[in-house]
């Protein structure tokens, strides 16, 4: 087998972890099957993006994720839509979840009973095989997830282990009675404290506790267990042979129990995670690996792992999303500044994926201890966030929804589509009266994308914000979700308001059409590479946030009132041009630049430095 020393690392960590031979030898069968079913075609494109260094670090790259039966009802009903999304200049596909996990109990599709199998109202492995290919053929690469900390209660393994088969019991932590449950519980935190709480579930068929971190019906696997690791491998290398690009790791801080601890980010986990990317290296180089850490940032920057020895190649950017919208409510720019700083000092390292919504709950993991400098309470700043958003604060038009709201712990999450969080839906609901804040609301909208698209890294929209999507309420009429409030942002997409993107003037012509042009200008302009040295730059105004980017002698300035008031802007030093209108800017006699509330600026220099 080829990549001895890559197969030497993993060894090395493999025996480390589990010091057993047997399981060792199974490894590398895995290992060697995977390598001989994939297809020469996606052999050829590991081959290709092996010369491009990481592929995915291109600026070039915008990407969208989606539900696939919210977007186009099944697998081959997204491939007809392709077009829609190559309208808007997205190449980089994220389907959310569609491995098959029962109705009633899958959590979103976070629940997998079969991972060999798509959801049969969504399609088939094959309609899977094809979208990857069509997608290839239009030079889009296609992401989905691996739920890899858990499985569902309906899964063979924990189907058999509620028979009480031994092997498959000890791919699980399942217990007699309460005691070490409970010893677990006094150090493990609760993932969704009012909507499931505790960290385990008694199943009465086996007469056993079972730790289920997540939902009751998601099973905790037990990583321990060798057979574990190299099953889940294997289950990694089978999507991405299906021609996946991109594999989302789900919660993986997640991965390894120890007692007397939290259960989140031990060490163990990075061993895994490194051990999965070397088997990636020796069957898929051409796949890149997405971490899911919704962590403080501490917690999040070591699942990159260093440059000789990678974990993630991409993670989420989720402190820079959670401070954007503290920075909406607060119209202070001080704590994005300081987080943006520490980004900018990341260097080659890290690369993230940048959002503003996606799927989940906006939590709030913010740098506390940097906020406290200004005497901002947790407890009473979630609070004051969470009211601004749900438009329940003087003067706020967001229309949001609290998550996991727990009395006790004061720390509850926040749901909601881009558009209504900035104020979209409470305009039009005004009608007429409304005018003006829509304008605005949707100056905010866009503000708020322009900022995204500035930063480095792959900007990924979520499906809908492209058009304006509003809230989806109908989740409250379905007991099945309605106890989950993250169902409010994951309505089915709405083509009726696509089709308004063609109609001069409707929001959704405005957003679609402002998204669009930025994301042409970020592509087609070398100053975004991610090789581009990036800084915070300071413009004399608490509203106003300043990020520069340097490279190849190009400077640009991207310039974003995060109020909603008219503020002004003291540039540095130079002759700026406006990038969207290609005219250089005016500033008042006394040096400022003039901004709406929630407007925004990209400038290029005119003058080289
Ligand atoms: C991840 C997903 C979330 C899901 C959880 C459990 O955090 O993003 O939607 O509920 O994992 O699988």
């Amino acid at each position: 087998m080829k990549n001895k020393s890559t197969m030497d690392e993993l060894r090395r960590l493999f025996m480390e972890l589990y010091d057993n031979e047997k399981a060792w030898d199974h490894l590398v069968g895995i290992l060697e099957r995977n390598r001989h079913e994939r297809r020469a075609s996606l052999k050829k494109l590991d081959e290709e993006r092996r010369g491009e260094g990481a592929w995915f670090r291109s600026h070039q790259l915008l990407g969208m994720m989606l539900y696939t039966e919210n977007f186009g009802g099944d697998l081959r009903g997204v491939r007809k839509r392709l077009p829609y999304l190559e309208e808007l200049g997205v190449n980089y596909l994220h389907l959310m979840p569609l491995l098959d996990s029962p109705e009633g109990k899958s959590d979103g599709g976070y629940s997998v009973s079969d991972f060999h199998r798509v959801r049969p109202d969504l399609g088939t492995m094959e309609d899977l095989e094809d979208l990857a290919e069509e997608c290839h053929g239009k030079g889009m690469v296609l992401c989905i997830d691996f739920v890899l900390n858990h499985v569902s209660d309906e899964h063979v393994w924990a189907r058999e282990a509620r028979k009480g088969d031994p092997t498959a019991m000890s791919r699980f932590f399942m217990y007699d009675n309460w005691e070490i449950p409970r010893q677990y519980e006094q150090t493990v935190p609760q993932v969704f404290p009012a909507t499931a709480p505790g960290n385990f579930t008694w199943y009465g068929d086996v007469c056993k506790v079972v730790m289920t971190t997540f939902h009751p019906y998601q099973w905790d696997l037990n990583y321990a267990n060798p057979m574990v690791f190299n099953d889940m491998t294997d289950q990694l290398l089978y999507l991405a042979n299906r021609g996946m690009d991109v594999i989302r790791l789900d919660a993986i801080p997640y991965l390894w129990k120890a007692l007397g601890t939290s259960c989140r980010n031990l060490p163990q986990v990075h061993t895994l995670i490194r051990m999965m990317h070397l088997a990636c290296e020796i069957v898929c180089p051409g796949v890149a690996l997405l971490g899911e850490v919704v962590m403080e940032p501490r917690q999040v920057m070591p699942y990159f792992g260093s440059a000789e020895d990678p974990e993630c190649d991409i993670l989420y950017n989720v402190t820079t999303m959670c401070t954007t919208w503290h920075t909406l409510a607060t119209r202070d720019v001080r704590l994005l500044q300081h987080q943006m700083g520490q980004v900018a000092g990341l260097g080659k390292e890290g690369f993230f994926q940048n959002y503003l919504r996606c799927h989940d709950d906006i939590g709030w993991g913010l740098d506390f201890p940097f906020l406290g400098q200004f005497f901002m309470g947790e407890v009473s700043h979630k609070k004051f966030l969470n009211d601004w958003l749900t438009g329940n604060w003087y003067g706020s038009p967001a229309r949001g929804e609290v998550y996991n709201d727990d009395a006790f712990l004061g720390d509850a999450r926040l749901c909601g589509t881009t558009a209504s969080l900035c104020g979209i839906e409470s305009a039009l609901a005004a009608g007429d009266e409304g005018t003006r804040d829509l304008e605005k609301a949707i100056r905010c909208d866009l503000m708020l994308h322009a900022w995204m698209l500035a930063q480095s890294g792959i900007p990924v929209i979520y499906s809908g914000d492209e058009v304006g999507q509003l809230n989806d309420y109908s989740y409250h009429e379905d007991p099945a979700r309605s106890s989950d409030s993250r169902y409010l942002h994951r309505g089915a997409f709405d083509w009726e308001m696509a089709a308004r993107r063609k109609e001069k003037g409707t929001p959704a012509w405005k957003i679609f059409r402002g998204i669009r042009r930025l994301a042409r200008l970020r592509s087609r302009t070398p100053v975004f590479a991610a090789e581009a040295r990036m800084s915070v730059e300071d413009l004399w105004e608490s509203r106003v946030m300043g990020i520069r980017r340097e490279h190849e002698g190009e400077t640009f300035l991207g310039v974003f009132n995060f109020s909603d008031s008219d503020a002004g802007a003291h540039l540095p030093e130079g002759r700026w041009k406006n990038m969207l209108t290609g005219k250089p800017v005016r500033l008042t006699p006394d040096g400022w630049l003039p901004m709406k509330g929630y407007g925004f600026f990209w400038l290029i220099r005119m003058d080289r430095n």
